[in-house]
């Protein structure tokens, strides 16, 4: 069942957060779909502009119609990641997606919040829901690249002004993440002070971590010892989730770690097996794998097993 964000973080505020896969394909979407029902999680389905033109952006509105007929009893929302405006219309107007990010946080303060308004305007006449960004993360974001010393944490003085101008209804915050495998260097990490400061003058509002995956030091060892070259990849204690969520961080934003996934599998697979040429053996391997990666990380976000608590919400 596609249901709203807004639905997932009235569940979610303040005890768990909802976890926000990316996808691009088959294999990943069957994985997702998967991971979460073994794990009994609701969550969010990411689609990125570059996801959306990999094949054609109906290919995956496509494959998502069709998951959610072969798994009636997942809930879900399906959200545009990392939109620009014409994006955003584009999928406000397709009727399909239940909501999308308007990422103008490399504009100015007033121009990103006038950017963000239209899109905001423009989505609620449709009765779709919207992220925002207020504060911008170090890597690289499609239409964005920023370098780690150019990354801006979210101000949280600015934060309530930004929300009640633009009229978002969720907001991705900064707070010392970034986009891709290379996160942090030495002991950077996490600064829940500015979120904590963010949840006192947004109380009750639902916050975005981007940039959250936590790149397993296990799985980068695997992807070396099988030909890859990850040197210094670190990520986002996974442990952490947890204190997040308790300061109001209901969307926790992964990519990176499925592409983790999918590399080793494909890297041991072929190693071990040079002889091979089929594309389903292993393509069955990542499923599985996906699958498993899906429902542990539900269970680090917290939102593994609140299904049954969702569906009773949203029936
Ligand atoms: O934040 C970016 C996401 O990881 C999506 O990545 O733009 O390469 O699809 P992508
Ligand atoms: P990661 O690169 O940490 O997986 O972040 C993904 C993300 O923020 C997508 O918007
Ligand atoms: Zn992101």
């Amino acid at each position: 069942m596609i249901v709203t964000t807004e639905k997932l973080f009235e569940a979610a505020y303040g005890k768990y957060a909802i976890g926000a896969y990316n996808i691009n394909n088959l294999e990943q979407a069957m994985g997702l779909f998967r991971g979460a029902i073994d794990s009994k999680a609701p969550f969010i389905i990411q689609i990125s502009k570059g996801a959306r033109s990999y094949t054609h952006k109906k290919m995956l509105e496509g494959l998502i119609t069709s998951a959610n007929q072969v798994f009636p009893d997942a809930i879900f929302a399906v959200h545009l990641d990392h939109g620009d405006e014409e994006s955003c219309y584009d999928c406000i107007n397709s009727g399909f997606y239940s909501s999308v990010m308007i990422d103008a946080s490399h504009e100015a303060f007033d121009k990103n919040i006038e950017i963000t308004r239209r899109v905001v305007d423009a989505a609620h006449a449709k009765g779709l829901v919207v992220e925002a960004e207020l504060g911008q993360l170090g890597g690289v974001e499609e239409h964005v690249a920023v370098d780690e010393a150019n990354a801006k944490l979210t101000d949280p003085r600015q934060a309530r002004e930004f929300v009640e101008r633009s009229g978002c209804d969720s907001l991705a915050v900064a707070i010392g993440t970034s986009h891709g495998a290379f996160k942090f260097s030495g002991t950077q990490g996490l600064h829940f002070e500015v979120l904590s400061e963010i949840q006192q003058v947004l109380p009750g509002f639902p916050l975005v971590m981007h940039g959250s995956s936590s790149v397993p030091q296990d799985e980068v060892a695997r992807i070396n010892n099988a030909g890859g070259k990850l040197l210094g990849a670190k990520g986002v204690d996974d442990t952490q989730f947890k204190k997040a969520a308790t300061l109001g961080v209901t969307k926790i934003n992964i990519d990176t770690d499925g592409r983790l996934v999918w590399t080793r599998v494909h890297r041991e697979y072929f190693r071990d097996n040079p002889d091979q040429f089929d594309l389903r053996p292993v393509g069955k391997i990542f499923m599985s794998e996906y699958g498993k990666f899906i429902a542990a990380k539900n269970e680090k976000l917290g939102s593994a097993g609140h299904l049954d608590d969702v569906r009773k919400l949203v029936a």
